[in-house]
């Protein structure tokens, strides 16, 4: 199954890079499968010291964020939120449910996508998860849908955001709220460009 998770790991300059990725879990948390785009830093930086923190939350500002806005230097709030791991090298958010840190055992790199093989070494409870909310699956998959601008077209786009936005009027709260209209103005920001 795929678990819409957090991984963080360490960029060239020390600083800490966060994106929302998508493993697929293997194995009761003991192992699991990250397809990162070749392209992203998280990938490249996997390639270099083939460690990092997956993280499971609850925190759809966390993950709408990240989406669009990856590194630490641009990180606002979030940054105070860094801890040094506990096995690896890297960082872990420690407002996240969980933490898995983990080694990258084997590598495929021979498609766009590149599958990494990751064993479990070190993990964390840190608080409850808070629950299933319509709201914040909605603000996921709008999360998903601001990472495809220019791959999908405006009027998808548009539907994925109405949609999200009935949803989150009904069901969300406060971060709901505020994540889904992040994503909205970069949306217009990006279209204004
Ligand atoms: C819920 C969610 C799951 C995602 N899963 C993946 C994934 O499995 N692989 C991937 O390359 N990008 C995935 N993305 C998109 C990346 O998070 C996005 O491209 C991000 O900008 C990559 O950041 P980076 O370049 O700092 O690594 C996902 C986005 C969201 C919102």
């Amino acid at each position: 199954m795929i678990l819409e998770a957090i991984v963080t790991t360490e960029n060239d300059d020390g600083s800490t890079n966060i994106a929302p990725m998508g493993p697929r879990i293997e194995q009761g948390f003991h192992e699991f499968i990250l397809r990162p785009f070749a392209t992203s830093q998280t990938c490249q930086n996997l390639l270099r010291i083939r460690e990092g923190v997956m993280h499971v939350t609850d925190d759809v500002g966390l993950i709408a964020q990240f989406a669009v806005h990856g590194n630490s230097n641009e990180l606002g709030d979030w940054y105070a939120d860094l801890r040094p791991a506990r096995t690896v090298r890297g960082m872990y958010l420690a407002s996240a449910c969980r933490t898995y840190e983990f080694r990258v055992l084997s590598i495929d790199d021979l498609q766009d996508r590149v599958t990494l093989h990751c064993e479990v070494v070190d993990q964390l409870q840190l608080r409850e998860f808070w629950g299933f909310n319509r709201a914040k699956h909605a603000v996921i998959e709008a999360a998903i849908a601001a990472t495809r601008i220019g791959i999908l077209s405006d009027d998808e786009i548009r539907q994925e955001f109405s949609r999200a936005a009935i949803i989150v009027g009904k069901t969300g709260g406060e971060q709901e709220h505020s994540a889904l209209q992040f994503l909205q103005s970069y949306w217009q920001e990006k279209r204004s460009c």
